[in-house]
């Protein structure tokens, strides 16, 4: 999958070395490593760890490294079981969760496990990218049911079963980022384009039969940038780690545009 590039912030220069003497099972982390403070280059860091006495997944192994080898790496997490989507990065040229991502399952296990940002993200430090644009694009999108009628005064808003299973495939989405960082388009037009996860976001809403603004929803959205940008080319799906496919909700959009226009 080409989909990874450098952060914004990139001419990394070679790092330091902690090797663990006496590991039963070593593997090597390469961590791309940048603080603002220090006035430094980027550089990537060398972390060697023992996986006798760690976890299986990525998330713990930097959790080891933080805790037992370098407590300056800064990363995010918070759940670890892929909920909360705080610990998204880049792993083995993957954007993916470091907390459902098996070590056993970044390349070959003689293989050094490179690790760096969600790519084309400016970063805070190390491994955190800034997601203030991000979460503004979100709030763009006014993302909570939007209604007219009077709420019923006896019970909430009724939905049929069916149309609560048009939700599926949308509301896992814990927006993680992994799928617009991955997107070529979003790239090049992050700040006009809205990319695939915030589009997921905004079809969720309009799909919901709840909702009752959807014509504006969709008038919010027929411009040039913040939708059209999405030229099909499936990165976002490919890499999602929840499975979902934000290029098939672009489609639906963009097919009730066309659907409103005859
Ligand atoms: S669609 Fe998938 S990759 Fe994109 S933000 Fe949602 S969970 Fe993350
Ligand atoms: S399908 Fe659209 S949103 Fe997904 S990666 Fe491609 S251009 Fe981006
Ligand atoms: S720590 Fe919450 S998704 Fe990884």
């Amino acid at each position: 999958m080409a989909q990874f590039s450098l952060p914004k912030n990139s001419k990394i220069q070679k790092g330091r070395h902690w090797a663990t003497p006496g590991a039963k099972q070593p593997r090597t982390f390469k961590v791309y490593r940048w603080n603002p403070d220090d006035g430094m280059n980027p550089r990537v860091d060398t972390y060697e760890v023992d996986l006798a006495s760690c976890g299986p997944m990525v998330l713990d192994a930097l959790i080891k490294i933080k805790n037992e080898i370098d407590p300056t790496l800064t990363f995010r997490r918070s759940c670890r079981e892929g909920i909360c989507g705080s610990c998204a990065m880049n792993i083995d040229g993957t954007n993916t969760l470091a907390c459902t991502r098996a070590i056993a399952d970044c390349g070959d296990a003689k293989n050094d496990v490179p690790i760096y940002p969600l790519p084309h993200m400016d970063v805070v430090k190390d491994l955190v990218p800034d997601l203030t644009h991000f979460y503004a694009q979100y709030a763009s999108i006014r993302p909570w049911l939007r209604t007219q009628s009077p709420t019923p005064s006896d019970r909430e808003r009724l939905q049929s079963p069916a149309d609560r299973e048009k939700l599926d495939g949308l509301y896992e989405c814990i927006l993680c980022a992994c799928c617009s960082t991955s997107c070529p388009s979003y790239w090049w037009n992050g700040d006009r384009y809205l990319g695939p996860a915030i589009l997921l976001q905004a079809y969720r809403w309009i799909i919901d039969s709840r909702d009752e603004d959807t014509g504006a929803r969709l008038d919010d959205l027929e411009d040039p940038f913040k939708l059209y940008r999405c030229h099909t080319i499936m990165n976002c799906a490919r890499t999602c780690p929840k499975g979902l496919n934000p290029a098939q909700a672009i489609g639906e959009i963009k097919k009730l545009m066309l659907q409103r226009r005859v």
